[in-house]
C-alpha cells in the first residue's frame, strides 16, 4: 500500500513569544518541522506535503533544506486543521493509497508507532487515530469509544460535555486514512462549533455516520507531546535527550554520567566509545568505535575515527575530520580541517582550514592564521612534521613532510620537506647582566626586605 504524509505547519505559535515561526524552533539541533519530515521519511512515502501559512517563505526554505522532494502548499488563512489538510488535495492529485497526517509541532512521534497505525489500516479500519492516556487531559480532543472499543467521535475541549471531559483517552492529532475517504470526509466537515474552525477531528463522526470504522492506536504520552510554548519545547528536549542517552547506552556506548551528555538529532556513535561527563554533540557528529571523548567537549559537524582521543575541553567544529588514533587535547579548536592518522594536537591550539598528514606533532599553542580579515586560506602540513610550541602558521602556507618548525616561529613562507625552519629573532645572552640590573633596581626601593 502506498503512503503519503501531510504535515501541518501553518500555525503561528503565538505562545512561543518569538519572531521565529514555531516550527523552526530547534529540538536537538534540528527545527521541529525537520523532525516531522524525518519521521515521515522513515515511512518511505510516495509524497510528503507540508502545509505552511504563518511566515510561509521561511518555513518553505527550511522544508526544502531538509527534504528536497517534499512539496509545500500554503494555507493563507488558518481556518482549522481540516481546512489545512484540504490545502494538500491538489498536491496529492493522482495519489492513491493512505494519507498520514502529522503535526509539525508534535516532533517526538516514533515511526514505529506510525507503522502500527498503517498495520491497523491494513486490518480494515477506515480511519486510524493515534491516542494516548493522561490524567490531565485538559486542552486535548477526547476520544469517545463505543462498546466494541471502536472510535465513535473526537470531541474538542471546547465542545465537550462535563462527562466527556472526564475521558482520559486523548487525541494526539496523528491520523491515517485512505486518500479518497479522507478527502470526502473532510468535504463534509463544517465549522459550526464554538471556535468557528474546521476541525480535522470531526472526520471520525462523519465516518461513523456512513458506517465506516474508526480505530485508536495508543502510545505513551511522551511521544505525542505537542509544543505550544518554550516550556514545552524544553520538556520535549528533555524527552529527546533521555531517549538518545538510553539508545546510546543500548548501542554499547560507555557514559559515566549520561544525564550530562547532550546529543544532536543525528549523532552517530559506535560501540565501545567512551563519553565522559559534560559533552555536547551538535548536529552532524560521527564518532567511530573505540574513540574516547573526554570531559567538557563541544563537537559539531565532525568525524572522529577509531582509536582517537578528544579532550578534555576540546572543540571540534564543522568539517573537522580526525583519522584513526589521533589525539586532540585540552583547549584545542579544530575547524574545516583534515587530520591524518596518529597525529597529535594536544594543547592550546587553533587549527582552521588545514590539511595535516599522518604522524605529525603540533606543539602547544600552535595557531593556523587562516583569516586575513577578508578571505580564508589553507595551511598544508605534511606527515611526520614537528611543529614547535607557540608557532603561528600564516596561511596560505605549506610545510613539507618530515620538516621541523622551531618553537615560537611565525611561518610565512613554505617550508620544504625535511627542512628546519626557524622564524624568530635570535637569542642574545649577556653574562651577569641579569643580576646586576636587578640589584640596581632593588637598591632604588627603600625598605625592601631581601629574601
Ligand atoms: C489539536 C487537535 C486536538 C488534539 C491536539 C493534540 C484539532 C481540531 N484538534 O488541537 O484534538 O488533542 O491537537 O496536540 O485538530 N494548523 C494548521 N492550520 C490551521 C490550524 C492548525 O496548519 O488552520 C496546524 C498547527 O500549526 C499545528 C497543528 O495544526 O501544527 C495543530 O493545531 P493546534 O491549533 O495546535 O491544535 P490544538 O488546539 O493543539
Ligand atoms: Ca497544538
Amino acid at each position: 500500500m502506498s503512503t503519503a504524509v501531510v504535515i501541518l505547519a501553518a500555525g503561528r505559535g503565538s505562545r512561543m513569544n518569538s519572531d521565529l515561526p514555531k516550527v523552526l524552533h530547534t529540538l536537538a539541533g534540528a527545527p521541529l518541522v525537520a523532525h516531522a519530515l524525518r519521521t515521515a521519511q522513515a515511512l518511505e512515502p510516495e509524497r510528503i506535503v507540508v502545509v505552511t501559512g504563518h511566515e510561509s517563505l521561511r518555513v518553505e526554505q527550511a522544508v526544502a533544506e531538509w527534504d528536497a522532494d517534499a512539496v509545500t502548499v500554503t494555507q493563507t488563512e488558518q481556518l482549522g486543521t481540516a481546512h489545512a489538510v484540504l490545502q494538500a488535495r491538489e498536491a496529492l492529485a493522482g495519489f492513491e493509497g493512505d494519507i498520514i497526517v502529522l503535526y509539525a509541532d508534535t516532533p517526538l512521534v516514533r515511526s514505529e508507532t506510525l507503522a502500527r497505525m498503517t498495520d491497523a489500516r491494513r486490518n480494515g479500519a477506515a480511519v486510524v487515530v493515534l491516542g494516548f492516556e493522561t490524567v490531565s487531559p485538559f486542552g486535548y480532543g477526547r476520544l469517545v469509544t463505543g462498546p466494541d472499543n471502536n472510535l465513535e467521535a473526537i470531541i474538542e475541549e471546547h465542545e465537550a460535555t462535563p462527562e466527556q471531559k472526564e475521558i482520559r483517552l486523548c487525541n494526539s492529532g496523528v491520523l491515517a486514512a485512505d486518500s479518497q475517504t479522507l478527502f470526502s470526509l473532510l468535504d463534509a466537515v463544517e465549522n459550526n462549533n464554538s471556535k468557528g474552525e474546521y476541525y480535522l477531528t470531526d472526520i471520525v463522526a462523519r465516518a461513523r455516520e456512513t458506517n465506516l470504522t474508526a480505530e485508536v492506536i495508543t502510545c505513551p504520552m511522551q511521544e505525542t507531546l505537542g509544543i505550544n510554548s518554550r516550556q514545552e519545547l524544553a520538556e520535549a528536549e528533555a524527552v529527546f535527550q533521555s531517549r538518545a542517552r538510553l539508545e546510546a547506552l543500548e548501542n554499547g556506548v560507555t557514559m559515566t554520567d549520561p544525564a550530562t551528555v547532550w546529543f544532536g538529532f543525528d549523532t552517530m556513535i559506535g560501540r565501545d566509545v567512551t563519553v565522559a561527563p559534560n559533552v555536547f554533540f551538535g548536529p552532524g557528529v560521527t564518532i567511530e568505535s573505540g574513540a574516547k571523548i573526554l570531559a567538557f567537549c563541544h563537537l559539531e559537524g565532525c568525524h572522529v575515527s577509531r582509536g582517537s582521543t578528544v579532550g578534555p575541553f576540546a572543540r571540534l567544529r564543522p568539517g573537522a575530520e580526525l583519522a584513526e588514533d589521533t589525539h586532540v587535547g585540552n583547549f584545542v579548536e579544530i575547524k574545516n580541517s583534515i587530520v591524518d592518522a596518529g597525529t597529535k594536537i594536544n594543547h592550546l591550539s587553533y587549527i582552521g582550514d588545514a590539511d595535516i598528514g599522518h604522524g605529525t606533532n603540533i606543539g602547544a599553542g600552535t595557531i593556523t592564521c587562516n583569516y586575513d580579515g577578508v578571505f580564508k586560506h589553507r595551511t598544508v602540513i605534511g606527515s611526520q612534521v614537528f611543529v614547535g610550541s607557540n608557532s603561528a602558521l600564516v596561511a596560505p602556507v605549506t610545510i613539507g613532510s618530515n620538516a621541523m618548525i622551531a618553537a615560537g616561529s611565525t611561518i610565512t613562507e613554505d617550508v620544504d620537506p625535511a627542512s628546519l625552519a626557524i622564524a624568530r629573532s635570535r637569542q642574545v645572552t649577556k653574562r651577569g647582566l641579569g643580576k646586576r640590573l636587578m640589584d640596581a633596581l632593588r637598591a632604588k626601593k627603600p625598605g625592601l626586605v631581601k629574601h
